[in-house]
């Protein structure tokens, strides 16, 4: 891998922004294979040589892996001339890693959104061969029944001409207005509240639970962020080679 700035590999990896990276070096606390490192733009080979800052190893990360808390308002996009985007809730240093949104939330419902630099893991997420779930809480107008579930279990046909693949829809509350999670394994253009309004009950909000094997952190305020963790990375990846969960059995005679 290509030689890089000392304050930028520290700076990948979430924990210290690069001013802070720059102060950390100034204080000598950051060692580059045992040495002191005495300029920020000393460069180094992220993979190989060990750094560690505090007297802690630092881990690389080549990519960098975000979960949002998307509030309304904001578009699922990188940029946008007339309005504010899901980047503009990142700091300036993220900003700069070149992330964009995993897929799309419209600009009113609000929840889980993955942001990253990896190109290929977030395609793979979104191709509609790996049917990844995505739950999301719906609250519509109007009463909830047995008869619409089954309707998203056979799979809908919209009068547009969308033919949707079987879909979960678990009723919470039936009334007047009514609550569900609503599972989904492809992501069409407002597919949710699409399918809701065909069934005569309008979303009234939607709010993005779960994506494949990620919850949304129900520690993280609205409009907050925070890096995945490595066990979430790594369930990801598995999640992206389902293969690698298949664990060998003894053959049988
Ligand atoms: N379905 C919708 O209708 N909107 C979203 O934002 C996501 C799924």
């Amino acid at each position: 891998m290509e030689k890089q700035r000392l304050d930028k590999i520290i700076a990948s990896t979430g924990r210290w922004s690069r001013r802070e990276a720059k102060e950390l070096i100034r204080q000598g606390r950051v060692l580059v294979d045992g040495v002191p490192a005495r300029s920020a733009e000393e460069k180094a080979e992220p993979e190989s040589s060990e750094i560690s800052v505090n007297g802690e190893a630092l881990r690389y990360r080549r990519y960098t892996w975000v979960m949002l808390n998307k509030p309304a308002g904001y578009l699922s996009a990188t940029e946008d001339g007339r309005g504010r985007t899901v980047l503009d809730l990142l700091p300036q240093d993220l900003r700069r890693q070149g992330l964009f949104p995993v897929g799309r939330l419209d600009k009113d419902t609000e929840g889980l959104l993955l942001l990253t630099n990896e190109g290929g893991l977030a395609h793979d997420l979104l191709s509609p061969r790996r049917h990844v779930d995505k739950v999301y809480y719906a609250r519509v107008s109007g009463r909830l029944t047995e008869v619409d579930c089954a309707a998203f279990d056979a799979g809908l046909r919209l009068p547009d001409g969308l033919v949707c693949l079987p879909a979960g829809l678990e009723i919470l509350s039936a009334g007047e207005e009514s609550e569900a999670h609503v599972t989904l394994r492809e992501g069409k253009f407002h597919q949710v509240k699409r399918m809701l309004a065909h069934l005569g009950k309008p979303v009234l909000y939607l709010e993005r639970v779960r994506m494949g094997p990620l919850a949304l952190d129900g520690a993280l305020p609205r409009g907050a962020f925070r890096f995945l963790t490595e066990n979430e990375l790594e369930e990801l990846r598995r999640f992206d080679n389902p293969t690698k969960n298949i664990k060998s059995s003894p053959k049988t005679q």
